[in-house]
């Protein structure tokens, strides 16, 4: 179960999180559990995270190890403060913020070259959606991406199929429509890396998730987990997404 938390929250924020969160899931050894604060937070997070089961990850990561790239945080930056993931391609660094198929390739090779967990995501827009189009941008975003991993690479990844649509907008897929997408993401692994890899990787869903919803989306077995956006900045609503 991870947290995205976006650009909210300073450090002293995320200190006054974790004093909260850490006894909600104080017993939580069903799942993994990961917050992505933003970059400047890390080090509080991974502070006050100390002593739990809860991971940290970074909200992005550059694809080379260091140079004339202003504005960007490399991997060996992020591992240094004990940071042990990162998120990829996020659907509004594909739409803001000019990230391509490419680029997101070149950034989830830079995590795993780091050391990281890259959580790569991948989602269809609305107008994809409506025009029938979900498949062949998955598709697409599968095999300018995560298909030009190595098994062993991709043994190391998570996947998190984030309908753009349903991000931010209070609009969750259904639970039918997000296994029947993370069925065409599982098609695709195994197609390129095998029955077992398929078997295997997880798959997280992101869009919309929240307390009263995340019962009937992880009843799938197709649905993983989850990765969570505005419901992941309040301890006692992700604390209830994690202990769904
Ligand atoms: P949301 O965001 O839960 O606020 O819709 C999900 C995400 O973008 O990861």
């Amino acid at each position: 179960m991870a947290g995205n938390w976006k650009m909210y929250k300073t450090p002293a924020e995320t200190v006054q999180f974790f004093e909260k969160f850490r006894p909600l899931v104080e017993k939580s050894e069903h799942c993994e559990i990961v917050i992505c604060p933003p970059f400047t937070n890390l080090a509080a997070a991974v502070d006050a995270a100390k002593g739990t089961r809860v991971r940290v990850g970074a909200q992005n990561v550059a694809w080379a190890k260091e140079g004339a790239f202003t504005g960007e945080i490399s991997g060996p930056m992020i591992s240094a403060v004990g940071a042990s993931h990162a998120i990829v391609g996020h659907s509004e660094r594909r739409q803001y913020f000019a990230e391509t198929d490419e680029t997101v390739l070149k950034r989830t090779l830079a995590a795993l070259e780091f050391g990281l967990t890259p959580i790569v995501c991948v989602g269809e827009r609305l107008e994809e959606r409506e025009s029938g189009h979900t498949e062949a941008v998955l598709v697409r975003q599968f095999r300018n991406g995560i298909a030009g991993l190595t098994p062993e690479q991709f043994a190391r990844i998570v996947i998190a199929y984030e309908p753009v649509w349903a991000i931010g907008t209070g609009k969750t897929a259904t639970p039918e429509i997000a296994a029947d997408a993370h069925r065409a993401i599982r098609g695709q692994v195994r197609e390129k890396f095998g029955k077992e890899a398929a078997d295997a990787v997880r798959i997280l869903y992101g869009g919309s998730v929240k307390p009263d919803n995340t019962r009937t989306l992880m009843a799938q077995p197709e649905i993983d987990g989850t990765l969570v956006g505005g419901a992941s900045l309040d301890a006692v609503s992700f604390a209830s997404i994690v202990n769904f």
